[in-house]
């Protein structure tokens, strides 16, 4: 059994209907518009706690009560110990993402899934994320929320899988209004994202205290174990890399990761679910979602799991 495609059929009434098939565990999720753009929404719900958490100890309910639609408060709001020029600079990044939520629940047609029940502590990140990707308890514990160079690290991946999400949707998407806002979001988010990996490349000499353990090998462990959980290839890269993964083969700088054309890589919705539950299995929750991300998409893998 290599997975789950969902297969898309369209009935008479123009409805659209999810029906799971086995199929392999790279291949497109196949939904509808909405499917896509709520499916989305989870991962941004995430950074938006991540974000808005870290600058100011408070969850996005307390800038915009309705963006969560009913949806249980993340567990383990921290405020992160930072310098007043990166708190800064992610409290921006918080109210951008309260904008692209309030965007994309307006572009939905019909219902908005309530936030998920997310686990943000630093015990979650630290035992789902960056113990896997050394394979062995760092001590002392990995705390994101010690310093900038910590936060970057976890900020990095998550806003690199949130675009490749979106990269990947696209060709999915029917609608031209949903496609623009599509375009939108990932534009945001890739740049959001280049921000960290510029900081990442431009300190990856410098040890994360108090581990003698650098910047770039932490981004190229972190790599590694997302594309282990992922299963579908090499996508994520570190900042420093061997040249066969290089632009052009001619080069170990990586400050934006891509394909062997320097173009983007995408990713599905499974490939997501499989990173962010830090179980390698998009049928089984945990991670930063405890109890599965929520919307068809999402619900569809989850039932799986029983059949
Ligand atoms: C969050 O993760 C930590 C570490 O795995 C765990 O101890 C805690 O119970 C989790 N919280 C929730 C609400 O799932
Ligand atoms: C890291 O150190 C190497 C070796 O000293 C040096 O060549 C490189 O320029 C340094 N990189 C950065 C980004 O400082
Ligand atoms: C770089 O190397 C890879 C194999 O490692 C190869 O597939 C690719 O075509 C090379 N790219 C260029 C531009 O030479
Ligand atoms: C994913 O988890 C489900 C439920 O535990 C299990 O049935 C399935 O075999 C797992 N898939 C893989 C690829 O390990």
């Amino acid at each position: 059994m290599l997975g789950l495609l969902l297969l898309l059929s369209v009935s008479l009434s123009g409805e659209v209907v999810l029906s799971n098939v086995v199929h392999d565990r790279c291949r497109a999720t196949i939904g509808s518009d909405n499917d896509m753009l709520q499916f989305h929404m989870n991962i941004d719900y995430l950074l938006c706690e991540f974000f808005m958490c870290s600058a100011t100890g408070k969850s996005c309910d307390q800038f915009d009560p309705s963006l969560a639609a009913r949806g249980p408060p993340p567990f383990g709001c921290r405020r992160g110990n930072f310098d007043p020029l990166y708190r800064q600079a992610i409290e921006d990044f918080g109210f951008i993402i309260i904008g692209h939520l309030r965007a994309t629940a307006r572009a939905l047609r019909g219902r908005v899934i309530p936030r998920p029940l997310l686990n943000i502590s630093r015990e979650a990140i630290a035992r789902s994320f960056v113990n896997g990707a050394f394979r062995c308890p760092l001590t002392p514990p990995f705390d994101p929320y010690a310093a900038p160079d910590q936060h970057a690290i976890v900020a990095q991946f998550i806003t690199y899988t949130a675009s490749l999400l979106l990269n990947g949707a696209i060709p999915r998407i029917r609608d031209r209004d949903h496609l623009s806002l599509v375009g939108k979001l990932l534009g945001m988010r890739a740049g959001q994202n280049a921000v960290f990996r510029g900081r990442l490349y431009r300190r990856s000499n410098a040890t994360v205290v108090p581990y003698e353990i650098t910047l770039a090998e932490f981004t190229k462990k972190t790599a590694e174990l997302v594309n282990r959980q992922a299963k579908c290839g090499v996508k994520d890269e570190g900042v420093i890399v061997p040249r066969s993964l290089g632009a052009e083969n001619r080069t170990e700088i990586n400050i934006l990761a891509a394909d062997v054309n320097s173009l983007m890589y995408t990713r599905t919705p499974q490939e997501v679910l499989r990173i962010v539950y830090g179980s390698g299995n998009e049928s089984v929750p945990g991670g930063f979602f405890p109890k599965g991300a929520n919307g068809r998409i999402a619900e569809r893998f989850r039932r799986s799991r029983n059949d």
